[in-house]
């Protein structure tokens, strides 16, 4: 029998969710064992736009520069195209991910970090090889089996090496079930999952070189949209994984389930019939069914087991919300156990994970899903069958009221996927206003949302529970502008105030000289650490100049108080008191 293993928090599964949140604590410090059932990091490319949120995260923990050089940039998934087949006729296109002219200034104030698209595929090894740099211990093909409690309270799991099929324990103080869609840690806690499991859908990894189709209209993916396809594959999409040399081909039918196992030769067949051009060779790498699903679960965690991730949140690619999600979970996630563990927070804290990240959860499974239905009616609208085709064809030119009408609908359609790919709402808008975690002053107000599209405009406000706004400040006239992102985060709190706010810096220096927990504080203004050289900060920050604006370690504004106090350190001590359930 192997000896039992121990440590302080294990991590069920080794994708997006479990890997980064590997990473991120072992940026804190805390040593963390990941098991992964598979025999190593994704095979297929999978979720693959890479939002600003989620480059945010691996910016904090020291990644960016080894993602960003490798992702496709926000240039070459510039558009979203619906076409007859790759090389035939175009029923039009959209402007995609942070690229349509009237936005691009939206995205690029938004944060310090690009739209670009990373297959899972190549960003999973960065994440675990980092991870293990810092010290996180990744065990490949192994497996979780079951977990019980001890009367100590510690998790005692129950392990199988898949290569030996030796089975041992794995003694941990927090359990975290970051294992996926079908996620074993969620059902052996009894947690109920609302919603469904839709159709499923086929994916076919290829290499080929479509340069020709794509370099001239950059795209994530098209859609394919040719009559007379197999009922197994009724409507497809080509997407990009590396510009313009291998792709993921997914194929849908319209009309639910179908449990068709197509061959080789089926799928070259129905490929030729999407590329539409017979001279381009092939390569076949692989192919694989997939579910769409509608499902959150109800809470996402019980005692000292947590679940971030797929095994929580299930749906459709639609947003490009996939791993995206899973890497702000375990943002959220990371820091907070980090502090219980090092004696600096009550494990109450640790409650706050379904109050914050479940509404996000409940707000993507819906867009994704909604977003879902848009090409749902769009392949109905288009008809399926080379009759019903001809019918709609003929009506995109015809010089009558009813070609009008096609004509307008086909446009109607189209532009509601604007949810989809000009969304910058939906990734920023991410808020924790009702959360446990945050201290209100009283009297202080949260910014107006009434007639503010949430979803598509990003809301910038340091009320707690908001994101902190990205600024970009300068030290000096001599060094590089640096982003409030920049100073906030890697672990610590972060204070931000300004002239005539030294007693908050003195107050933060305190605190963090006694051990407890880490308040970094910046003050912005001439002659202070950073000078608001574009005045935004100014614009901002919604507090006096000798005002407050706390920070929580995952970029969320924690507290912010209009102006300096008699008091600052007591002040100060006894919101962290708060923040950390003490
Ligand atoms: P993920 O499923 O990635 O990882 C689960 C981890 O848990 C794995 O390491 C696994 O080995 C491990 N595990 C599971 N059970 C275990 C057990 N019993 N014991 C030990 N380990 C266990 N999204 C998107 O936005 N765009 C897309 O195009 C696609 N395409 C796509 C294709 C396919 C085939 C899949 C499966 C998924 C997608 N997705 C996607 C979804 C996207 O991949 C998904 O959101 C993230 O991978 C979820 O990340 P997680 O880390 O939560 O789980």
């Amino acid at each position: 029998e192997i000896e039992d293993v121990e440590v302080p928090v294990l991590v069920v599964g080794a994708g997006p969710s479990g890997a980064t949140l590997a990473l991120l604590l072992g940026r804190h410090g805390i040593p963390v064992v990941a098991i992964s059932r598979h025999k190593g990091t994704a095979n297929t490319p999978r979720a693959h736009i890479f939002n600003q949120r989620a480059m945010e995260v691996l910016r904090d923990a020291g990644i960016e520069h080894l993602v960003k050089p490798i992702a496709s940039t926000k240039d070459e998934i510039a558009h979203v195209a619906w076409l007859h087949t790759l090389a035939g006729e175009e029923y039009g296109r959209v402007y995609a991910w942070g690229n349509k002219p009237n936005l691009i200034g939206e995205y690029l104030a938004a944060s310090p970090c690009e739209m670009s698209d990373l297959p899972q595929s190549v960003l999973e090894p960065i994440l675990v090889e980092e991870a293990r740099k810092l010290g996180a211990d990744i065990r490949f093909s192994t497996e979780f089996l079951s977990h019980k409690r001890r009367s100590d309270g510690h998790i005692v799991t129950r392990v199988r090496n898949r290569v030996t099929s030796e089975e041992y324990n794995i003694i941990s103080q927090y359990l975290v079930g970051a294992d996926g869609a079908r996620s074993a840690v969620l059902a052996s806690l009894d947690i109920p999952i609302d919603g469904k499991q839709l159709d499923n859908a086929f994916n076919v990894y290829i290499r080929a070189d479509l340069s020709r189709y794509f370099a001239i209209r950059p795209a994530s993916m098209v859609w394919i949209l040719n009559p007379d396809a197999p009922a197994w594959s009724s409507h497809g999409s080509i997407r990009m994984v590396r510009p313009w040399s291998e792709f993921i081909v997914s194929m849908h039918n319209a009309q639910g389930n179908l449990n068709f196992e197509p061959n080789d030769e089926d799928i070259l067949k129905r490929l030729r019939q999407m590329i539409g051009d017979d001279s381009i060779d092939i390569d076949l790498l692989g192919h694989f069914r997939w579910t769409i699903n509608d499902q959150v679960a109800r809470t996402w965690q019980r005692d000292n087991v947590l679940c971030i991730g797929d095994a929580v949140h299930r749906h459709p690619p639609i947003n490009g919300l996939g791993s995206n999600t899973c890497i702000s979970d375990a943002f959220n996630l990371a820091w907070k156990l980090a502090h219980v563990l090092k004696g600096w927070a009550a494990p109450s804290i640790l409650d706050s994970l379904t109050a914050e990240r479940k509404p996000v959860g409940d707000g993507i499974v819906r867009r994704a899903n909604d977003g879902m239905l848009v090409h749902r009616r769009l392949w109905a609208f288009m008809g399926s069958t080379v009759a019903e085709r001809a019918v709609v064809s003929q009506a995109l030119q015809s010089a009558t009221s009813d070609g009008m009408r096609t004509r307008m609908k086909l446009r109607s359609i189209i532009e509601e996927t604007d949810d989809e790919f000009n969304s910058l709402g939906i990734q920023m808008n991410q808020t924790y206003v009702d959360s446990p975690l945050t201290v209100v002053e009283q009297g202080d107000r949260p910014p107006d949302l009434e007639g503010l599209n949430v979803m598509k405009k990003q809301i910038v406000s340091t009320f707690p529970g908001f994101h902190l706004p990205h600024v970009w400040l300068v030290r000096d006239g001599q060094t590089a502008r640096i982003s409030t992102l920049d100073l906030a985060g890697h672990g610590s709190f972060v204070a931000f105030t300004g002239i005539g706010g030294e007693g908050w810096i003195d107050a933060a220096s305190e605190l963090t000289s006694e051990g407890k927990v880490t308040v970094k504080a910046y003050g912005i203004g001439r002659g202070l650490d950073f000078l608001d050289a574009y005045w935004d900060w100014e614009k901002v920050r919604a507090v006096e100049e000798d005002g407050l604006v706390l920070v929580r370690p995952d970029h969320f504004v924690c507290w912010r108080c209009s102006q300096s106090c008699p008091n600052p350190s007591g002040k100060l001590r006894e919101v962290m008191r708060r923040i950390l359930g003490q």
